[in-house]
C-alpha cells in the first residue's frame, strides 16, 4: 500500500496535483473555527499535503492558518479554493479576499464553483426555494464570470493591462484555474471561449456516479476530474454493499480505501473530508486492485436503483441551487438519479 500524497497527476499546464486532498466542507455551516483549524492540522500530521476548501465553505482562514503554523515550508502543500455564485459578478474582488483569508501566499488552484450566478450567497439549509439563483443567459453568464477568472492567470504586460492591481505582489498569485460542478453541455458552451482551459473540474464522482462520458469527453479536452464526496457523503451506504464489503475483506483494508483506491486507479483526484484521524490516514493509504475488482467495481452502477447522485442537494423541483437539471446538463431525475439512455 502507499500513500496517496506520494502519488500526483500532471495538469494540462505542467504542474502537479496530489491525487488525495482533504476536503474541507465540514457538512454544514455549523462547525466552529476550532474544529477547522484541528481538522486541518491533525491532516497535517498524518501527511496531507493537499487541501480543499471553498469561499462557500466559510473555513478559507482556518484552513490557511493551521497551514501556516504548521511551519512546513509552502511549496510542499497544495490549496486549492473556489469563486461562490454569489461573487460571478465580482470575480476579482473575491478572488482577492479569498486570498486575504487564506494569507499562503499564492492559491494552487481557483475554481469557478458552479456554473451559475446568485444575487446573495448559497444557503445550503434552503434547497427549494433557492429564489436567488439567475438563470443562464443572465449576465454574468459562466463564460463571462471564466474570462474573469483568466485574468487572473495573466502575465507581464498582459496583466497590467487586465488588472486594476498591477506591481510585483501580482506575481503568480494562482498557478492554475478551473471549473466544478460542469457537465458535457456546459462545457462545450465554456470551452470555445477559453484562452485557459480549465485545468480540473471537479464534480460529484463515487462508484454509484462514476461520470464516464464525462471523464472521457474530460480526457480529451485535458481536464482532470476530481472527485468531491467520493465516499458518498455517508458513513454505511458503501460500506453496505457487498461487492465493496468483500473486496475490503479480500484486500485487508476498509470499504472506503477500496472505493478511493479505484477512483484513484483510474486517474481521478480524491478529496475525502474527515475530522477522524485513523480515518484520515485511512483515506491516504491507497491500494493497486486486481483489474478483475476494477471492472466490478466500474459496473457496480449498472445495477437497479444504483447509478445515482449520493448528495443531499437535490431540491424537489429538480435541479440543484436554483437551476434545472436540463440547464445544468446534468441527465438525472428528480432525487439525483441518472436517467440511463
Ligand atoms: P468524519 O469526518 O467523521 O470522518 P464528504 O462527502 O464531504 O467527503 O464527507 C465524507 C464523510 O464520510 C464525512 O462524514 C466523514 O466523516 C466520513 N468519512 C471520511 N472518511 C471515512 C472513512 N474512511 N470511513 C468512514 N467514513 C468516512
Amino acid at each position: 500500500m502507499t500513500s496517496g500524497q506520494l502519488h500526483a497527476f500532471k495538469l494540462n499546464n505542467g504542474t502537479e496535483i496530489p491525487s488525495v486532498g482533504l476536503g474541507c466542507y465540514m457538512g454544514s455551516n455549523d462547525f466552529t473555527e476550532k474544529q477547522v483549524y484541528s481538522m486541518v492540522q491533525k491532516a497535517i500530521q498524518a501527511g496531507y499535503r493537499h487541501f480543499d476548501t471553498a469561499t462557500g465553505y466559510g473555513n478559507e482562514k482556518q484552513v490557511g492558518e493551521a497551514i501556516r503554523d504548521s511551519g512546513i515550508a509552502r511549496s510542499e502543500f497544495y490549496v486549492t479554493t473556489k469563486l461562490a455564485n454569489g461573487d460571478h459578478h465580482r470575480v476579482q474582488e473575491a478572488f482577492e479576499e479569498s486570498f486575504e483569508r487564506l494569507n499562503l501566499e499564492w492559491i494552487d488552484l481557483y475554481l469557478l464553483h458552479w456554473p451559475q450566478a446568485s444575487t446573495g450567497d448559497v444557503d445550503f439549509s434552503q434547497i427549494n426555494a433557492p429564489k436567488m439563483a439567475l438563470p443562464p443567459d443572465a449576465h454574468p453568464t459562466f463564460v463571462e464570470t471564466y474570462k474573469e477568472m483568466e485574468k487572473l492567470m495573466a502575465t507581464g504586460e498582459r496583466k497590467k493591462k487586465l488588472l486594476f492591481l498591477c506591481g510585483d505582489r501580482e506575481q503568480g498569485r494562482v498557478k492554475s484555474i478551473g471549473v466544478s460542478n460542469f457537465s458535457i453541455k456546459t462545457l462545450e458552451e465554456l470551452l470555445p471561449h477559453c484562452s485557459v482551459v480549465p485545468a480540473t473540474n471537479q464534480v460529484e464522482l463515487h462508484p454509484c456516479l462514476p461520470q464516464d462520458d464525462l471523464k472521457s469527453y474530460c480526457e480529451a479536452k485535458g481536464i482532470l476530474l476530481s472527485a468531491y464526496s467520493p465516499l458518498g457523503r455517508s458513513q454505511t451506504f458503501f460500506a453496505e454493499q457487498p461487492l465493496i464489503a468483500g473486496l475490503a475483506d479480500k484486500y485487508h483494508v476498509t470499504w472506503a480505501q477500496i472505493i478511493l483506491s479505484w477512483a484513484v486507479q483510474r486517474g481521478t483526484v480524491v478529496l475525502p473530508k474527515s475530522e477522524n484521524e485513523g480515518r484520515m490516514i485511512a483515506n491516504i493509504t491507497l491500494l493497486q486492485l486486481s483489474d478483475q475488482d476494477m471492472h466490478a467495481l466500474n459496473t457496480l452502477h449498472r445495477q437497479p436503483g444504483m447509478h445515482r447522485s449520493l448528495v443531499p442537494f437535490h431540491a424537489d423541483y429538480g435541479g440543484v441551487f436554483g437551476w434545472t437539471y436540463e440547464w445544468l446538463g446534468w441527465k438525472m431525475a428528480k432525487g439525483g438519479y441518472v436517467l440511463e439512455v
